[in-house]
Order: C-alpha cells, then structure tokens, then sequence
C-alpha cells in the first residue's frame, strides 16, 4: 500500500516513514507548493491533501502543526512558522521570547497541535488529531529539534524538547499522538485502500 504525503519538509516525511513503515506502507512525497491561508490548523492541512488527491488520486495526507500559547489567545497558532517578519526559527523563537518577558511561570502554558488529514476520495476525508502540553521557558535551553522546541519546556521530563534525543521526543510529542492515531486507522482499513 502506499499514501501521498503533502509536505516539502523531510523532517516530517522521515518521521511518517518512520511511523508506516512497520506496516509496509511507502510514503511518496507531494512538494508541490501549497500556500497555508486557512485559519486552522484542520483547514490547512485539508487543503494540501485535498490538492494532492486530486492530482495523484492516491491516499493523501496532509499535516500542518504550531505552537498555541494560552495568555496569548492561541498566537501564534496557524502562524508559528512565520511568527517574526523573517520567519526563522531563531527569530521566532526570539519574538516570543521577549513577547512574554515579565510573565510568570504559570501564565507560559502552551501545546504544541498536529493536525493530519487523510482524503482516500474526492469527497471522503479522516482527521488525526494530536498535542502535547508544556509551558514557555524563560530562555532557550537545548540544541536538539527545531522550531520552538529550545523554549518548549515538557513538565513531565522538567526538560525543553531541544534537550530531548530525537527518539524520545517522537515518542511524546503532538506529531506522533495524531500519527499513531493515522497508523491505528491505517491498520484497520488497510484492505480498503491497497
Ligand atoms: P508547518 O506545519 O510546516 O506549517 O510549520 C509549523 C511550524 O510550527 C514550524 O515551522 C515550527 O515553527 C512550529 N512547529 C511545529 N511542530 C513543531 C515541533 O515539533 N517543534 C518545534 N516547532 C514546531
């Protein structure tokens, strides 16, 4: 069996070969551009695989994933890769950073949200759903990951998941609940679509 994947990021398609490859499933990359205007991350990710099943009318799938900071109403949300103007992650991670300087501890929770959506037909869709609580550190700590993870403290572990080695994080974190959540249905279902 194999499932389109929608996404130009290799960090994200190893990780879905990582999860499908127990069941013998390919992961066959979709890189066309697709600009994120939804205002969810359900929206976007919808319209990546939805683009991709009707070009290739294989199984797509489509991820799209962010940081949601409570004091800050959700921000930066669908908006995570291009939070600071330059849309780095070091800059990123920067604006917010100084966004929350003064705030207490308890006033920096966040969860990381994954959202995937699997279309196996023009108009039949299945969504996964994932996240992992935290809170904002007060400075980066860590080297490991990308993106937020320097300032992503996880509780649980009193360590930022850039402290975390790669397998542990891809253990816990948001992408991996709604991937395991995508591999359960795809165990499931599997005769129907191979
Ligand atoms: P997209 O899903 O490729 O649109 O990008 C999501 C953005 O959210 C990334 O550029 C990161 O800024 C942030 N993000 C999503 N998942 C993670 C993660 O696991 N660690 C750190 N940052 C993440």
């Amino acid at each position: 069996m194999k499932i389109v994947l929608a996404s130009k990021n290799k960090g994200k398609r190893r990780e879905f070969e990582n999860f499908l490859k127990a069941l013998n499933i390919k992961v066959i990359p979709f890189e066309k551009d697709i600009e994120e205007r939804g205002l969810t991350f359900f929206e976007n990710a919808c319209l990546k695989a939805k683009i991709s099943f009707e070009e290739t009318k294989i199984p797509s799938a489509g991820e799209d994933s962010g940081l949601v900071v409570d004091c800050l109403y959700g921000m930066p949300g669908v908006f995570s890769n291009r939070f600071h103007e330059k849309g780095n992650d070091r800059k990123n991670r920067k604006r917010l950073l100084d966004i929350l300087k003064g705030r207490p501890f308890n006033e920096r929770k966040a969860r990381f949200v994954s959202c995937i959506v699997l279309f196996t037909s023009s108009d039949k869709y299945f969504v996964f759903n994932g996240e992992v609580e935290g809170f904002i550190d007060f400075e980066e700590k860590g080297t490991q990951g990308f993106g937020y993870d320097p300032i992503f403290l996880y509780p649980q572990l009193g360590k930022t998941f850039g402290q975390l080695p790669l397998e542990i994080k891809n253990r816990i974190s948001h992408r991996a609940k709604a991937l395991m959540e995508l591999k359960k249905f795809l165990i499931k279902n599997e005769s129907s679509f191979s």
